[in-house]
């Protein structure tokens, strides 16, 4: 039986990948650490938090005596870690905190990692520590690290940190490095969420630049199932790339959300473009596919729209995220620009 600890697990993929486990593998048991920063929510929890095989605890990653006590406590074998900093937009206004969680927060579970003997330690990390694509070719799991922006280059450090601690003291890990993820409680600060949110209240649609930026979009399920597969099957110290062979300009994903919800063109607004916008990803998944038999099973139109009704069906949950902070967030970010 798996004894996890889920760091990060009231985020987006985080919770999803909760539910998941809980649903389809009755034999775990997850601990679940999220300090709750505004990306973390318990409602992302609901109907699960209560349940027998989890027990939510809410702390930092970087706070390496409760991690520590909370291994003991639950006797813990395994870490898979989600908790993070996670938008790139942010990381442009203020870079320091993605350094204290991203780095810092992963340093310190691999410390506790080493000394608890834990059996394996997952890093949920991110195509976008390659950098950017011209218009051809596909990263793979050899293509160097070149990552672009503050987040991109806290994942890519803390990536090495993983490995560091791989090689000096023989800690067990796979790193996992996934394009973008879709679907449910995701925040509505990046791209869909916040396309769906504005569409849906006929507010304008902030286009950064031409909007020809290439994502390669997988459904969030799939991802979790990606990561089961490879906390199950993988030998230690393998990286694995994850996608969907999805790539779709930001235009074509923004449109079909336009079609789908029945709104307008004329929403769409062109405004400044984000500093050093990564132009094109694009993963090569062929190795956890022959490797662990891992594939997407969520087409792009049926997992958009699965999404699209997931917001209309959830305005309680959509009410309350976009409420507060939010709207000071939305202002900082978009007000003037
Ligand atoms: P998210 O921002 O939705 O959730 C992050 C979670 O981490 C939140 O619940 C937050 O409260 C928690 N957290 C933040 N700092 C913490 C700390 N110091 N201690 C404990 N908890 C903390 O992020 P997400 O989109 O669910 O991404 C999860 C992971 O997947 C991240 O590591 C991210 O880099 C990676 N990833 C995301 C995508 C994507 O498209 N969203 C794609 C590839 C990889
Ligand atoms: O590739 C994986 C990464 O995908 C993850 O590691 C990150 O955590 C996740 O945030 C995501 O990063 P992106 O920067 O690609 O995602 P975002 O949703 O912020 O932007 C997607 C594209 O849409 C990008 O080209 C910028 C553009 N965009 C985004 C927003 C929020 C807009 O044009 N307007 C917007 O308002």
């Amino acid at each position: 039986m798996s004894r996890i600890l889920v760091t990060g697990g009231a985020g987006f993929i985080g919770s999803n990948f909760v539910r998941m486990v809980l649903s389809e593998h009755p034999k775990a048991f997850i601990v679940n650490l999220d300090k709750l920063t505004y990306a973390g929510n318990l409602e992302n929890l609901a109907g699960v938090l209560d349940h027998d095989n989890h027990k939510f605890v809410r702390g930092d990653i970087c706070d390496g005596e409760l991690v520590e006590k909370t291994i003991d406590d639950y006797e813990l074998d395994t870490i898979i870690n989600f908790a993070a900093e996670s938008h790139v937009d942010r990381s442009i206004t203020g870079a320091k905190i993605f350094i204290e969680t991203n780095v810092t927060g992963t340093l310190t579970l691999l410390e506790a990692t080493r000394d608890k003997n834990i059996e394996r330690f997952i890093q949920v990390s991110t195509d976008e520590v390659y950098g950017s694509l011209g218009p051809e070719g596909v990263f793979i799991e050899e293509t160097p690290l070149s990552p672009n922006s503050p987040y991109s280059a806290s994942k890519a450090a803390a990536d090495m940190m993983v490995q560091a601690f791989g090689h000096t003291w023989g800690v067990k890990y796979n790193i996992t490095r996934c394009s973008n993820n879709y679907g449910p409680y995701q925040f509505p600060e990046k791209l869909i969420p916040l396309m769906i949110n504005n569409a849906m209240n006929d507010k304008d649609l902030p286009v950064y630049g031409d909007g020809l930026y290439v994502r390669d979009w997988l459904y969030v399920y799939d991802h979790c199932t990606a990561i089961w597969q490879v906390l199950e099957k993988a030998k230690p110290g393998e990286i694995y790339n994850i996608g969907g062979c999805n790539e779709k300009a930001n235009m074509k994903v923004i449109n079909l959300i336009l079609s789908r919800l029945g709104k307008p063109e004329t929403l769409i607004k062109h405004v400044k473009d984000r500093p050093g916008h990564d132009r094109r990803y694009a993963i090569d998944a062929g190795k956890i596919m022959s490797e662990l038999g891992w594939k997407p099973s969520v087409a792009f139109e049926e997992g958009i729209n699965a999404t699209i009704d997931w917001y209309l069906e959830n305005a309680d949950w959509l009410g309350h995220v976009v409420s507060g902070d939010y709207q000071n967030y939305y202002e900082s970010m978009y007000g003037d620009r």
